[in-house]
């Protein structure tokens, strides 16, 4: 590596005790509190993404995080580095516990990012979405699959201080090996017979935890479901489970 990382923020950043992330895509605050409230008692954490964020405002954002579960705020910042870090310092004061950019902004980016952001705010990067497949990467101009353009991009996202990324669980895995206190954030999560819907790279549960991943963002298998209490609860009952020290 070229430069070493810049110093890591020191603050502590408690762990997530319940990886389970479930994402409120919906309109209304209304409607994100009526699920948040649903889902609570099972989740470790709560997401909101572009949808509640376009339509809700910072106030909206501010209602659910007043539910008290730690905040995942996906709203995936791809801009060049000076608007990226002011819109960093605008979130700052909803003070989430998760906030994330595109690792495709590239390295001054990724710095000024990692700069602008609270130090108790765990920073990750979008590598490739996981509703893209090897094709679809294609596309875009990116060759050689998803596989290797996600090490490419955690490479930077580390090398520029930020905590971890957003990946498959297929390509965790990997990445968990050699950055053993990365935060792995992985969506795609879908139960055994939940449709794919528009997500390309899926995995179960069980499968994401035991690759590596920290979070575990869940959308409409829980959301969409006609009770999504028991949905998270499942989800939940399958993730402790899995994992090696649950409770
Ligand atoms: O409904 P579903 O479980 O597919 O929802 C996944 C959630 O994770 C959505 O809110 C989506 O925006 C988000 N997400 C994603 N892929 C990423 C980053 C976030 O699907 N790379």
């Amino acid at each position: 590596m070229a430069n070493p990382p810049p110093a890591r923020p020191t603050a502590a950043k408690p762990p997530l005790a319940n990886p389970l992330c479930v994402a409120l895509d919906v309109a209304s605050v209304d409607a994100g509190l009526a699920l948040g409230r649903a889902v609570a008692p099972h989740a470790g954490a709560l997401k909101l993404g572009l949808e509640f964020v376009m339509a809700c405002g910072p106030q909206g954002v501010a209602a659910v995080a007043g539910l008290g579960l730690p905040l995942f705020l996906d709203v995936k910042l791809h801009d060049i580095p000076n608007t990226v870090a002011g819109a960093i310092r605008a979130l700052a004061p909803l003070a989430p516990a998760v906030l994330n950019v595109h690792a495709a902004g590239g390295p001054a980016m990724l710095t000024a990012a990692r700069a602008a952001c609270p130090p108790a705010t765990r920073l990750v990067a979008v590598t490739v979405l996981t509703s893209l497949d090897n094709a679809d990467l294609a596309a875009t101009g990116v060759s050689g699959g998803a596989a290797p353009q996600v090490r490419r991009l955690a490479g930077l996202a580390r090398a520029c201080g930020l905590d971890g990324v957003v990946c498959s669980a297929g390509e965790v895995a990997a990445l968990a090996s050699d950055w053993p206190d990365g935060l792995f954030v992985v969506p795609g999560i879908r139960p055994r017979g939940a449709p794919a819907r528009d997500q390309k790279r899926v995995t179960g549960p069980a499968e994401a935890l035991a690759a590596g991943a920290g979070l575990l963002v869940v959308g409409r298998p829980i959301t969409a479901a006609p009770d999504p209490s028991a949905a998270a609860r499942a989800i939940a009952a399958e993730i402790a489970a899995a994992r090696p020290q649950a409770g």
